[in-house]
């Protein structure tokens, strides 16, 4: 029997953990940013001391990419510094840590699918802390998965998915980067694959290390687009134009990898977990999110 002790619990990802984990492991304590933050050392050692867990998995994390470019602290504090101290924490306590990093701790100049080991070199401040971050953890804590995902959308919270289901309401076109190459993922996805990983972690079946998990299949951001586009058609009846642009005609804050596609091989390899083909599994949410939404 698998305790789990999820940090995070409140957002995207760590509301999915949540609402999964009952039917696939019998003990979870979901912790939000209210009930722990995890930047507080003292409190990690209580909630782990507390509750006992034999793992942890951090969901908690600064996501505002361009808005890490002006709060380079924050983002270095919550993504890098903390999970330093959650990772040490865990050694305290004998316990096994899932920590969740990103497909942008890559520069997105490879051409294929990126796998663990290739090097790392991140863009812009939001990568440059994930991968802090992610040197911390191994630095402290030998009992440690790091699962790398990219592009998450689900029903909870706001993502690149939800954005377009608004803006296919309120506007009759749209433009959306072309040239940047991922792979879309869904948070059932992420959750499923973190909780048989935790399972397998604490049994001993899985190798302690770095992993990638994300969506079967890579697009851009314009594909992503007209297939969540395409499908909310089918629900309003409303088709705006979508118009594929450049990266350089959206100037962001943040510079963004051009390819960021993962190979999930690794992890499928280790435990059979592969998540769905990114398409219907986005059309899936899309149907989720319209047949519970007034639109
Ligand atoms: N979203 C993506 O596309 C994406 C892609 C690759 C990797 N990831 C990684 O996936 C993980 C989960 O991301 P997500 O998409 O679920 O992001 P999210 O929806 O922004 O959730 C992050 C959660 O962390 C909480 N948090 C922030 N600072 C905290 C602190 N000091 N103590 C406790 N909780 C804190 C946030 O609370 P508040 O809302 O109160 O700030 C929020 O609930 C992160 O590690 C992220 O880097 C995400």
């Amino acid at each position: 029997m698998t305790r789990l002790l999820l940090l995070g619990a409140g957002g995207q990802v760590g509301r999915e953990i949540a609402a999964l984990a009952p039917g696939r492991v019998p003990g979870l304590v979901a912790l939000d940013r209210a009930g722990l933050d995890i930047t507080d050392a003292p409190a990690l050692d209580a909630a782990l001391a507390a509750h006992r867990p034999d793992v942890v998995i951090n969901a908690a994390g600064y996501t505002a990419v361009d808005r890490a470019e002006s709060e380079p602290e924050a983002a270095h504090l919550i993504n890098a510094v903390a999970p330093g101290r959650i990772a040490a924490a865990c050694a305290r306590h004998g316990a096994r840590l899932i920590h969740i990093s990103t497909d942008y701790v890559f520069d997105g100049t490879k051409a294929g699918a990126y796998v663990e080991d290739d090097p790392v070199a991140p863009l812009g401040v939001y990568g440059i802390s994930k991968e802090a971050g992610e040197r911390a953890v191994r630095e402290r804590l030998d009992a440690h998965l790091i699962v790398r995902t990219s592009w998450v959308y689900g029903i909870h919270g706001a993502n690149f998915l939800k954005t377009m289901l608004r803006l296919a309401r309120e506007r009759d076109r749209l433009t959306v980067v072309a040239d940047q190459k991922g792979c879309p993922t869904a948070t059932v996805d992420v959750a499923e694959g973190l909780l048989a990983a935790a399972v397998a972690l604490h049994e001993g079946r899985m190798a302690p290390g770095t992993y990638h998990l994300a969506g079967t299949g890579a697009t851009s951001w314009y594909g992503f687009a007209r297939a969540i586009i395409e499908r909310a058609a089918a629900h309003t009846g409303r088709r705006p134009e979508i118009v594929p642009i450049a990266t350089a005609d959206y100037p962001t804050p943040a510079r963004r990898p051009a390819n960021s596609e993962l190979s999930s091989e690794k992890l499928a390899q280790a435990i059979g977990f592969r998540a769905a083909p990114w398409e219907p599994r986005a059309a899936g949410v899309v149907d989720q999110i319209l047949a519970t939404s007034a639109t």
